[in-house]
């Protein structure tokens, strides 16, 4: 049997180790090895790179995949997508995913992994369908939860509606590592005897694990795993791709990852692996074990960030009454996987209600929202008492929220003017509009300063 590798160094152990802050520059030089290692695909751009980019790298993220795509010409290139909410964390009206997707395809992406935080088909469909019609792989996604209403019938029932839509493969995306080696098994097992598509698994280490859940996984036929080269891997991090590469073709797997330019490949990073962890953009603590979120069962980010948010306020004595609180209030809320945003707007509204004394006392703006139906349909019943307590008489919205939305294209075409020089501009700005129109200044300064140079020296 043969199983198949994506790494993630470029894209989510990037940003999970060191905050999405590795410039182009740094791994350039390793690219066409990258290119010739026999991975399955190339996890490099979406999630958190393009905003990285704008925003502290001064790059610009179309071109970054431009010449990853030219460096890599053997290469999958692979990107994760929001669904309706692209690389964000709003909705879009469908012409800007539409022009999005269309865009990520002619800039070089293959392989679109497409997921909603609410595992709500509806989120999904455009961006998938624009993706099938721009010849690209869609690879539908369910967000792996637990929770009283998570089965395996209802994840099968999700998957077999995603892939009803025509995606290529299908992904369970374990976004905080909490998925159990039986649990994996038990699910790639139901998924593999119910879908015609190939299933792949996403995890990472930071519970430990990562190592044992992949292996059981495969065992129960995952036809792709992610994994991340060793000297950015664990914690919160992927597994280790040579550990893997290692394990499976001792136990007789077919495997087309080679081991020596792996090495390569880490020889390449260490270098970079001691300047971060010097600077203190790595800090050794994410890439170790932490085991609390298997107690509390809710990711180790988000306890991390109740543990701030407390601190802040000078309440941290009153820790254990929010995690007694946080399952209460996500059952209110028919129990959302706790994915950004779902997990801030859990734990502010938990801490809330304990801070203030009365159960939702104050309800948050985003809260609100959710319950009017504006993030998509919540996965269980959602508490009804609540619901009147904030809405009134006010009825949820029932269909798809972005059918609410005004096409956005031509009216962020016409606002930036001669500003944007292609489509690729206004959909940077659409999505980070602040950090887009800096990015032009600056962009337009270079060209300035460029031109003045050329002038003396012809001079
Ligand atoms: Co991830």
């Amino acid at each position: 049997m043969k199983v198949n590798f994506t790494e993630t160094i470029l894209r989510d152990a990037n940003q999970s180790l060191i905050a999405t802050r590795m410039p182009f520059s740094v791994f350039e030089p390793v690219l066409k090895t990258l290119d010739k290692a026999g991975y399955y695909s190339l996890e490099c751009w979406g999630g958190a790179t393009f905003d990285s980019c704008l925003r502290y790298l001064n790059e610009d993220p179309w071109e970054r995949l431009r010449k990853i795509r030219e460096a890599c010409p053997n290469s999958k290139l692979q990107m994760l997508l929001r669904g309706q909410n692209l690389l964000g964390y709003k909705h879009y009206p469908d012409d800007v995913v539409r022009l999005f997707v269309k865009k990520s395809i002619e800039n070089g992406i293959d392989i679109i992994r497409i997921f909603d935080a609410l595992n709500d088909v509806r989120n999904i469909e455009v961006a998938v369908d624009e993706t099938l019609k721009n010849g690209a792989h869609a690879s539908g996604t369910i967000c792996y939860t637990i929770s009283p209403i998570h089965n395996l019938d209802n994840y099968v029932k999700t998957a077999k509606q995603i892939e009803a839509l025509g995606v290529q493969s299908i992904c369970i995306k374990d976004m905080a590592g909490i998925m159990s080696p039986k649990e994996g098994y038990d699910l790639v097992k139901a998924l593999k005897e119910n879908l015609k598509v190939p299933v792949v698994v996403h995890t990472h280490s930071t519970t430990g694990l990562g190592f044992m859940t992949l292996l059981k996984c495969v065992e129960a036929g995952a036809d792709v795993i992610d994994t991340a080269i060793s000297c950015f891997s664990g914690g919160t991090s992927q597994p280790a791709t040579e550990t893997l590469v290692y394990t499976l073709k001792q136990l007789g797997y077919e495997v087309d990852v080679d081991e020596k330019i792996c090495k390569e490949i880490n020889d390449f990073f260490k270098p970079y692996r001691n300047e971060v962890l010097k600077s203190g953009l790595l800090n050794p603590v994410v890439m170790g074990t932490q085991t609390d979120a298997l107690i509390y069962q809710i990711p180790g980010g988000m306890l991390s960030n109740l543990v701030a948010q407390l601190t802040a306020q000078n309440k941290l004595d009153k820790l254990d009454d929010v995690l007694l609180e946080t399952p209460e209030v996500r059952k209110d809320l028919g129990y959302p996987p706790l994915v950004t945003p779902m997990s801030q707007m859990v734990g502010v509204q938990a801490t809330s209600n304990v801070l203030s004394g009365e159960r939702y006392k104050n309800v948050s703006k985003e809260v609100k929202s959710y319950l009017k139906g504006e993030y998509g349909k919540a996965p269980g019943e959602v508490n009804e008492e609540l619901r009147k307590k904030v809405l009134g008489d006010e009825a949820p919205y029932a269909g798809r929220y972005a059918d609410t939305l005004e096409p956005a294209v031509e009216k962020a075409r016409a606002e930036l003017g001669d500003r944007a020089t292609c489509d690729e501009d206004v959909l940077s700005y659409i999505a980070f509009p602040t950090q887009a129109e800096a990015f032009f200044e600056k962009r337009d300064e270079k060209k300035k300063n460029t031109f003045t140079y050329s002038i003396k020296k012809v001079d």
